[in-house]
């Protein structure tokens, strides 16, 4: 027997084991889901059921994800992985990219590489299904599959044994309706999370700024134990918030020294014992330096009056950009590949996209401009390419396609100097307003249609350094057309 064999009966023995005790099946499974995912060396394992419609799975056991992972919403049935309601065991080799993922940035977010999935089966219907995760890219064995298959089984016996398997949809079906009330509200993902009342105005109001540069935030998700007396905790502390994308913590402090002593006391023993932890500990001032120092803010040097919202931030635009450049270095391996921009919006892009293709290039700009009235306008070409790109692979590289008239215009111009492929690759597209159908291969954004800036985008030139996408005020453009 070889060491992988040893560790499925190994890890056999215990699942079955812990199947057949009279824990709560929660409790069950969540021991199931933490043995099939060590005996199968993967970082992460879940179970979930399918909703009686079957249109949603939610996940009722876990092991080894991250709580926002975990959080990022029930999924679509139909788009996650659907062959599995089939009947089908499904290995995916790269989430990342995988059309079958339904979340492929929560997936390279929480460094999931493979999955493999297997269905619950009860009385030869579908319930739910078995996923284990994988930091590294693998090949799953035939023995995996199995291995996996024969856990969805003890599983299936399990929940029927207990017989809390309808008691749990219940519960499943109240979840599933409260996210789908609060899926309805247009808010930010960390709204599901949201307090019902913070401890402090301030905490409210540092909140409402994290929401608008939309920085992802979680309100006291941790609590922290300092100190212990015989075995029993004697003093927590909570930090107010916890920022994952920047993984820090956040305490904010009022401006009362007796208490901002106290504060200071506890977080050096935090850091003490907690040296993986960051926090920080911020006054207002404080805090709207940090946002700056992220590029966000009034002190952060740049111009925010005007804008609306911001639809993408910072992180957003830069998790994006690397999965197209992935995208792109994997299509254009071999090639001979040109990036062409049109100067000035998509400088931003362009650089951080040419970065992130581990593959040789070459780049060139064109400018153009735009003559004539309202009823008479003509593009015009006011710098050509400064090579040849005749026999090249080009992408067309755009910040924004709107009605497409100026992509189209450059694509019939491109496209007369023989290169050996073209296609375009663009950050934003804004499809409601498209009057030319120009084929776009590579997309980072849908916007809606609203007039966008930031990130290279501009207003009358302004707005071009915002490090994030927002949508300008409406009354501004009107204003400007009404004057
Ligand atoms: P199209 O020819 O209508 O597709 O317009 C494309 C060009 O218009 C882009 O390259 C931008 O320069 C500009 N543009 C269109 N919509 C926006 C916007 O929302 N913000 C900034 N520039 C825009
Ligand atoms: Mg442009």
């Amino acid at each position: 027997m070889d060491n992988r064999e040893y560790s499925y009966s190994q890890a056999f023995k215990q699942i079955a084991k812990t199947a057949n005790t009279s824990l709560p099946l929660k409790k069950v499974l969540n021991s199931i889901a933490r043995s099939t995912a060590k005996a199968l060396k993967s970082s992460g394992c879940t179970i979930m059921l399918l909703s009686p419609q079957k249109e949603h799975l939610d996940i009722i056991a876990a092991y080894g994800l991250s709580d926002l992972y975990l959080r990022k919403g029930a999924l679509n049935a139909h788009k996650s992985l659907r062959e599995v309601l089939d009947g089908k065991i499904v290995a995916i080799f790269d989430a990342t990219q995988d059309e079958r993922v339904q979340y492929p940035e929560a997936a390279d977010t929480e460094k999931i590489s493979s999955v493999l999935a297997a269905p619950l089966l009860q009385k030869g219907e579908i319930v739910g299904q078995v996923r284990i995760y994988t930091e590294e890219p693998r090949c799953f064995s035939q023995a995996d599959k199995d291995f996996l298959a024969t856990v969805a089984n003890i599983i299936a016996i399990a929940m029927e044994k207990t017989e809390l398997h309808q008691v749990l949809i219940a519960e499943h079906e109240e979840t599933v309706t409260k996210r789908r009330k609060l899926a309805d509200t247009p808010q930010l993902p960390s709204s599901s999370l949201r307090p019902s009342s913070f401890g402090h105005p301030s905490e409210e109001e540092f909140a409402k700024l994290l929401d608008f540069y939309r920085i992802e935030w979680l309100y006291e998700p941790r609590s922290f134990p300092l100190a212990w007396h015989n075995d029993k905790v004697m003093e927590m502390f909570t930090p107010d918030f916890y920022l994952p994308e920047l993984d820090l913590y956040i305490e904010l402090t009022t401006l009362k020294q007796s208490l901002i002593t106290e504060k200071n006391r506890k977080l050096r023993r935090l850091r003490e014992l907690y040296p993986e932890v960051n926090i920080k500990l911020l006054n207002k001032s404080d805090y709207l330096r940090l946002l700056a120092k992220y590029g966000y803010g009034r002190l952060g040097g740049t111009k925010v009056e005007g804008i609306d919202r911001v639809l993408f931030s910072h992180t957003q635009i830069q998790r994006r950009v690397r999965a197209l450049a992935k995208r792109i270095s994997q299509d254009y391996a071999e090639r001979q590949l040109v990036l062409v921009g049109i100067l000035k919006g998509v400088v931003c892009f362009m650089s951080d996209l040419m970065q992130h293709i581990t593959l040789p290039l070459t780049i060139d700009f064109m400018a153009i401009s735009y003559y004539g009235t309202d009823n008479e306008s003509a593009v015009k070409i006011t710098k050509d390419l400064d090579t040849s790109i005749a026999g090249l692979d080009v992408i067309m590289v755009e910040d924004i396609v709107d009605t497409g008239m100026t992509l189209n215009y450059v694509l019939n111009h491109l496209a007369s100097h023989n290169p050996r492929s073209l296609h375009v690759c663009t950050l934003l597209d804004k499809r409601a307003r498209r009057l030319i159908n120009v084929p776009l291969d590579y997309i980072g954004f849908e916007v809606p249609d609203e007039f966008v800036v930031g990130y290279g985008l501009d207003y009358h030139g302004e707005y071009r350094n915002l490090p994030f996408i927002g949508a300008l005020t409406p009354e501004l453009i009107e204003k400007e057309h009404k004057k």
